[in-house]
């Protein structure tokens, strides 16, 4: 008998069954079997076989990927093996995402490629103006950008081909250049400002907050300090494995559908307030909460189950966001140009003491990315609604390089989870005269 399997005995058959149990990169995280090996366990030859029954995915994997590691109990973050720290500190956004896309740091002449291609894609269709007029002038502009990425394409229907890789690889060019464009677009629709094409002379960032922030002057100029801040909040918020989005863009792609509409499904999911909508909900919870004071009460809310605490928590995380570490280092600098967002405060001691609490440290309940992110697109003047805009326009290139991960990979096919059917099971149609109702 194999030492790397499991031996499983079918109690209702007295049957016994051996399964091998596969690794990824870390014996200790990511040992396996395979769901499909479970359906030999059978109590007859008309048996469909046993399933795994798991609500959610709490702890099934979905695919192998090489892109992103999380390892959730010690709070460790990697990209492509670079630790997260490493990247914020040293690296920058574009630099990150031909690395989660390709695998490896470009070279200078790479960088330079990737970098043109990206912004000489930025521009988009003058009718897509027409599509942003037709939102009401208070749409929230997270379904504002949703709509728009799924109506790029339209704009262009050769990207059906997703097989080829000169079309995927033009594809990435367009969705990474003109997500800030979109996004750009959206804030501008809710303010009512005139839309600012890319200035291909700035950085990816510098020309985000170009399209977002520039009014009469004939040149904008990024502060370089939020220009910076705003870039590594970007490489943070880059790729972070199989959460619901990712998965989503993963699940709608596997039809084989174009980048754009598995990208606007993506969002879409992101949009959520258990997911990236966190950020904006983070905002709107510390300012009901509204004074220091008012923390142990909300707490104790919370505990009682009348109120959730936003921004905290995680699915993978058992330990210390080490996204949200960064972030709260960030802030401070932010703060030195922006001045204080007084809410800093209210944040850092609702993370005290909820750090002291039973309930959330029996539950391991660390603050995750989206508790201190708000704060500082606050402070740079972003509304509250924008947030998760923010949030997805870096996760893009996360999205991208696990969708051309999964095309790449021989193993995918088309999602389509089993189901464990509770139903009725079987009975007869009754005309509507006779029926009764129930
Ligand atoms: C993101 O997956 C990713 O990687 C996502 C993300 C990314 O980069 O893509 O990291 C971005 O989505 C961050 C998460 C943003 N969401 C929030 O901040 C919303 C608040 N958090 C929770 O809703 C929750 O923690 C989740 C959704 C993040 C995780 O949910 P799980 O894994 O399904 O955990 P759970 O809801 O079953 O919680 C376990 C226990 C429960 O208590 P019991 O019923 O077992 O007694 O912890 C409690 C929950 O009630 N709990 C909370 C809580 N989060 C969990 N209680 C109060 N406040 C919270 N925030």
């Amino acid at each position: 008998m194999a030492s790397d399997s499991l031996t499983i005995v079918d109690n209702r058959t007295g049957k016994q069954y051996e399964l091998p149990i596969h690794y990824g990169t870390f014996p200790l995280y990511g040992a396996s079997i395979r769901g499909a090996d479970l359906k030999k366990i059978k109590i007859s030859d008309d048996d469909f076989g046993l399933m795994s029954y798991d609500p959610a995915f709490l702890n099934s994997a979905s695919c192998q990927s090489g892109i992103t590691f999380i390892d959730g109990e010690r709070g460790i973050l990697r990209y492509r093996g670079y630790p997260i720290e490493q990247l914020a500190e040293q690296s920058n956004y574009m630099e990150v995402a031909y690395l989660l896309m390709n695998g490896e740091l470009p070279t200078k002449t790479q960088y330079d490629d990737w970098v043109h291609g990206i912004t000489h894609h930025s521009i988009v269709h003058e009718n897509m103006k027409e599509v942003f007029h037709g939102f009401h002038y208070d749409a929230h502009p997270m379904p504002m950008l949703i709509s728009t990425l799924a109506a790029l394409s339209a704009f262009y229907p050769a990207s059906r081909n997703v097989m080829d890789p000169d079309v995927r690889k033009l594809q990435i060019y367009r969705l990474l250049g003109k997500v800030t464009t979109l996004a750009a677009m959206a804030y501008r629709h809710t303010k009512g400002l005139p839309y600012v094409m890319p200035d291909n002379d700035l950085s990816y960032v510098g020309n985000f907050m170009n399209m977002l922030w520039r009014m009469a002057e004939c040149r904008y100029t990024p502060n370089p300090t939020l220009e910076k801040a705003l870039d590594v909040l970007f490489i943070l918020h880059a790729d972070h494995e199989q959460n619901c989005s990712t998965n989503t863009m993963r699940i709608v792609a596997s039809a084989e559908s174009d980048p754009y509409c598995a990208a606007a499904a993506a969002a879409a999911a992101l949009y959520g307030p258990l997911h990236g909508g966190a950020n904006e909900a983070v905002l709107k919870m510390l300012r009901q909460i509204g004074s220091m004071d008012k923390v142990p009460q909300f707490i104790k809310d919370v505990k009682d189950r009348k109120a959730m605490l936003m921004g905290f928590g995680h699915r993978v995380y058992k330990n210390y966001d080490p996204r949200a570490k960064v972030i709260k280092r960030l802030a401070e600098e932010v703060f030195e140009v922006t001045g204080k967002n007084p809410l800093i405060e209210l944040a850092v001691e609702l993370e005290r003491i909820a750090l002291q609490d039973d309930y959330f440290v029996s539950r391991k309940l660390f603050p995750n990315v989206d508790f201190y992110s708000g704060i500082i697109y606050e402070a740079m003047g972003m509304p509250s609604e924008y947030f998760t805009v923010v949030f997805a326009v870096p996760r893009m290139c996360g999205w991208l390089a696990q969708w051309q991960e999964m095309i790449l990979d021989a193993e995918q096919k088309i999602a389509r989870p089993r189901q464990v059917y509770t139903g009725v099971a079987i009975r007869d149609y009754e005309p509507i005269e006779k029926r009764r109702a129930r």
